[in-house]
């Protein structure tokens, strides 16, 4: 076989150890798939006393079935014999009369868990990269293999539910906690664990009672309570994999054969292909950071404003040792307050929040810039502070260290005249909020190292952020093609319509916000700026300039286009959306993301699609602006 390894010790116990030909991840593909049933086969012929799976890559257990073999579905009976391939063959290995048993150690995700679903008894690894989950959603279709019955059976249905709607993933602690890992044991002792496991005999843990009845008699309740949920956060009309998982679980008991037309209206839709391209555009973002071996333990930030605090938080929540400097301490207490709170809510665990927020150091006389790999300028947009800066922190600079700036709006090669290297000036452009936000813009000034570009990638890759290369110009990509869509939409209430018509229509388009609340968020005095900036000259809208002579800044300030009150905008009901509203508010975006890749600022349509929306939430399944364009036409 290309893929399985097969081991028959001489108690009996047969090990399948999976490792994907050349490839860095295990996917089920068609062809690993069809090796596995060959060694149901055998073992039909030659039962095992026990079968423990397991991968033979580092990385991880399986990443799911073989996205790849998702952009070839283009009939009906293509997409149907997927499912049908592996609810088959993972209903063979639940019916085995021998014990079955999985060990999952790093990525198990999508078909991977379904496949080890199929198993008796699942044994976690605990260790950090160990995290199992159903993610099929975000590439806009179900868990056809197993999923959508076995999950349930295991874990329960609300539990369930949440993870196939969501796409998130639990690790091995959590996994034992909810009853989906019989077992969470530490890596040096998996193996012999596992051969205890498989072959104690023991039983599995049962639902407890009301979990069965909800999986059961009760279902409807819950399927009712689950579609509410779902509306609140997407529209069947742009997301229809969630509400199909509803009702597959519901009313066919986690089978999609037995709903054929879901089948093919979910696996041909748009959003599932444009999902699915989606998911690819990230690998491209991700590969990026493959292209240089750089690799940074300490990371230094000046200037402890809201991106420098929050970059240095998240830095620190990845596993870097960073030291953040600012003037006083005083200055730094609210960045680390919110670093406090970020580790909390991230980790969830009171000794692991404490020892990220050992990692993050202040520094208030700079003593980190001498160790540090990355060195990140984050303090106020001002040409000459920023250049007294740099040419006080190059000296003292390791040679091979990363000196980077987060500036949105000032053109590097300004700022690095005063170096010595001035080649070795690279941006590293975050959006706030840091921890929300997946893209980092790298930018690449005039005449830059191209080595030193490449290493800024494989930081942000570190730190598990996707890095775009963009071009030294004005706002980059994101904040270049924000900037006219903003305006559009305040043009438009300048125009007599609502704030609350437009955001309606924008998020009937499938943002995740409307244009006016952004702005609200943004800060009315920065889009002002950003306006003046990016306008190329125009006038700014009327009722930008009067909220702002008004000091009516948005969010902060409580007043913006609407009154906020914690943390929440005031909406009164939208009118009735004007036909083509959405359309004439997005194309001044769409007009500025062509224009931007026609002029190189970044490298292709595809890239730009990618940028716009890690960076700016674009919706999705749309599968970005231009890819949006092309397919009106
Ligand atoms: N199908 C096909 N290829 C896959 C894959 C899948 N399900 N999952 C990962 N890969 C490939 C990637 O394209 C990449 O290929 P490359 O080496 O040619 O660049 C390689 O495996 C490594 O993946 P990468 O994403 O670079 O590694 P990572 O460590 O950052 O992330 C995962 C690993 C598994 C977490 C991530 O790839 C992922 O989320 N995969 C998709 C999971 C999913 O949605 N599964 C459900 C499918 S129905």
């Amino acid at each position: 076989m290309k893929h399985w390894q097969l081991q028959r010790e001489d108690s009996g116990l047969v090990w399948a150890t999976l490792d994907k030909q050349d490839a860095a991840a295990n996917a089920l593909s068609a062809e690993v798939l069809g090796e596995f049933k060959e060694i149901l086969d055998q073992l039909d012929v030659y039962p095992p006393k026990a079968l423990i799976i397991r991968s033979g890559k580092a990385a991880g257990f399986i990443a799911g079935a073989d996205i790849e073999e998702f952009t070839q579905l283009d009939t009906a009976d293509k997409g149907r014999a997927l499912v049908e391939r592996g609810w088959t063959l993972f209903n063979r290995l639940a019916a085995v009369n021998y014990p079955t048993l999985a060990i999952i150690r790093g990525h198990c995700l999508g078909g991977g868990l379904e496949l080890a679903l199929a198993c008796r008894y699942l044994l976690a690894v605990d260790e950090p990269g160990t995290k199992m989950g159903l993610p099929e959603v975000m590439l806009g279709i179900f868990p056809g293999w197993g999923g959508m019955l076995r999950l349930p059976q295991r874990v329960g249905p609300a539990v369930a539910l949440d993870m196939m709607l969501t796409g998130k993933t639990i690790d091995a602690k959590r996994a034992k906690r909810l009853g989906l890992a019989d077992e969470a044991v530490p890596p040096r002792v998996m193996e012999q664990a596992a051969r205890q496991l498989v072959l104690s005999g023991q039983a599995r843990r049962k639902l407890p009672l009301l979990q069965r009845l909800l999986n059961g008699p009760f279902k409807a309740v819950v399927a009712s309570g689950a579609r509410k949920q779902v509306a609140r956060k997407a529209r069947p009309e742009h997301y229809p994999a969630p509400y199909a998982i509803i009702d597959i679980w519901a009313k066919h008991n986690g089978n999609a054969l037995a709903a054929p037309e879901l089948i093919d209206g979910i696996i041909n839709s748009s959003t599932a292909r444009n999902l699915v391209r989606v998911f690819f555009l990230q690998e491209r973002l991700k590969a990026f950071g493959k292209e240089s071996s750089f690799k940074a333990e300490r990371v230094h930030v000046i200037g402890a404003g809201v991106m420098g605090g929050d970059i240095a938080a998240w830095c620190a929540l990845r596993g870097m040792t960073v030291t953040l400097q600012d003037q006083s301490l005083e200055r730094m207490s609210p960045a680390l307050q919110r670093a406090g709170k970020l580790f909390d809510h991230r980790l969830r665990d009171p000794l692991l929040a404490r020892a990220a927020f050992d990692r993050l150091i202040p520094d208030v006389n700079g003593d980190g810039v001498a160790h540090a790999d990355v060195v990140i300028e984050a303090i106020f947009e001002d040409v000459a502070a920023k250049q007294a800066l740099f040419k006080a922190l190059e000296p003292r600079m390791k040679p091979g260290a990363i000196l980077a700036t987060n500036t949105s709006s000032l053109k590097l090669e300004d700022l690095r005249t005063v170096l010595q290297k001035p080649e070795r000036l690279v941006g590293i452009h975050f959006f706030n909020p840091v921890a929300m936000m997946p893209l980092v813009e790298v930018v690449e000034a005039k005449g830059a190292d191209p080595a030193v570009v490449q290493a800024a990638c494989a930081f942000v890759r570190q730190i598990d952020k996707l890095p775009l290369p963009v071009k030294s110009e004005p706002g980059f990509l994101v904040n270049a093609v924000l900037a006219p869509y903003m305006l559009g939409a305040m043009a438009a209430v300048d125009a007599g319509i609502s704030p609350e018509t437009i955001d309606e229509a924008m998020l009937a388009f499938g943002m995740p916000m409307g244009p006016i609340e952004l702005i609200d968020t943004v800060g009315l005095d920065i889009a002002l700026a950003a306006g003046k900036q990016l306008a190329s000259g125009a006038e700014p809208p009327r009722c930008l300039l009067e909220r702002v002579k008004q000091g009516q800044l948005g969010k902060k300030t409580g007043q913006g286009f609407y009154t906020w009150a914690d943390g929440k905008p005031g909406k009164a009901g939208a009118g009735a959306v004007p036909s083509g509203l959405a359309l004439q508010l997005v194309t001044p975006l769409i007009n500025r993301v062509e224009q931007l890749v026609a002029a190189g600022v970044v490298a292709d349509a595809d890239l730009a699609d990618a940028g716009v929306i890690f960076g700016t939430g674009f919706a999705p399944f749309t599968g970005g602006p231009i890819h949006f364009r092309n397919k009106q036409h």
